[in-house]
């Protein structure tokens, strides 16, 4: 029996969550669920934004379920610290392109693996000399483990690829040992085809050819600007999941946010959660489930009769939400 976290949040976070809860239910599996709070609810009602009882209920977990939040001014964020209390340091963005949705170009489907804890998001900025410095740490060991869960999702995906995205001509040190550590790596994996490109080609490269690409692995600030530019190729935040991993646990999320915009209204589009439990569930090696969720996603969006305002349709939340899991059920 698996013990899953569960973290709404705020807004549409709550939402979406229901509609993964639902259909969880609906699996039919032998997990069981604890709640934690975290965010701006959170800490109009308990004065801070991630309790330590919602730590600890992530960290006795086998994976956690996280839905969005909204920022509170002044207050750390609560998922980018819930990222460094599990030690995630891989996050996952995978890139897909339906037929059913408008996008830049066919056939789209690619992993970003981005390095989660050091690079320009390490967070050491000072000043100097009325200079403003940022420290850009990168370290080989963290090298190492990013391109080693790339190779691996890989495998376990069945692409041919693994390119390595840096900036090594300008950014000598510390990419050439992103770049170093990518090929050492590599060695171990001798059936996987392997190239480096610098990351300025490859935001064009993203637009001009994105079909070329199989699994990207960089480092954290390339990781994030590539990746947004990856979901904008596709349809947007309404069909982007993510999940965070390390060595001892698994944080799964949308990408999108809290939305107040169209918070309480009943029409945010759960396939962002969807799609986020079929990746919890390859994390938890059920392989099988987690494929047939994503089929009857493809199915569904494809088919443009359900489909949330974001995607062109007028279907609530939950109408969308039960055709997926009815699609899933009856592939029985
Ligand atoms: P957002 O991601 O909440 O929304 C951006 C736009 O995308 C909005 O127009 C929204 O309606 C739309 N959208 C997002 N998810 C959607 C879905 N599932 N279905 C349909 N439309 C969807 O970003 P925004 O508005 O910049 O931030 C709102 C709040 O969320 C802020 O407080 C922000 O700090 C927080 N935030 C939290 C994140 C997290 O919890 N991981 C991530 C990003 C933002
Ligand atoms: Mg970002």
């Amino acid at each position: 029996m698996y013990k899953i976290a569960i973290i709404p949040g705020d807004g549409i976070g709550k939402e979406v969550m229901e509609s993964g809860e639902y259909l969880l239910d609906k699996l039919d599996l032998n997990f069981s669920f604890e709640y934690g709070e975290a965010g701006f609810e959170c800490f109009n009602k308990t004065g801070t934004t991630l309790p330590e009882e919602t730590i600890k209920i992530a960290k006795n977990s086998d994976a956690t379920l996280f839905g969005a939040i909204t920022s509170t001014a002044g207050q750390p964020s609560p998922i980018i610290n819930l990222r460094k209390e599990l030690d995630v340091y891989a996050n996952l963005r995978p890139i897909k392109s339906y037929k059913g949705v408008k996008s830049i170009a066919k056939d789209i489907d690619f992993l970003i693996v981005r390095e989660n804890t050091e690079g320009l998001y390490s967070q050491i900025e000072y000043e100097q000399d009325n200079k403003l410095i940022a420290n850009r740490v990168i370290t080989k060991k963290a090298s190492e483990k990013i391109s080693e869960v790339a190779f691996e999702q890989c495998k376990s995906k069945q692409k041919q690829k693994v390119t390595c995205v840096h900036k090594s001509n300008v950014l000598k040190k510390t990419d050439g040992v992103f770049k170093e550590s990518f090929y050492k790596i590599a060695k171990n994996y001798p059936h996987i085809k392997t190239n480096d490109l610098y990351v300025d080609a490859t935001a064009m490269y993203l637009i001009t050819q994105p079909q070329s690409f199989d699994i990207i692995v960089t480092s954290n600030l390339f990781g994030d600007i590539l990746s947004d530019e990856s979901a904008g190729l596709v349809g947007g935040l309404g069909l982007a999941p993510s999940g965070n991993i390390g060595d001892k646990h698994g944080l799964f999320e949308p990408v999108h946010g809290s939305a107040p915009d169209i918070a309480g209204k009943g029409i945010a589009n759960p396939c962002s959660m969807i799609l986020t439990i079929a990746m919890m569930l390859d994390y938890l090696k059920e392989y099988e489930l987690s494929k047939k969720i994503n089929n009857a996603v493809e199915t569904v969006v494809n088919n443009q009769k359900t489909l949330t305002p974001d995607l062109g349709g007028n279907s609530t939340t939950m109408e969308l939400t039960k055709t997926i899991t009815n699609e899933i059920l009856e592939g029985d």
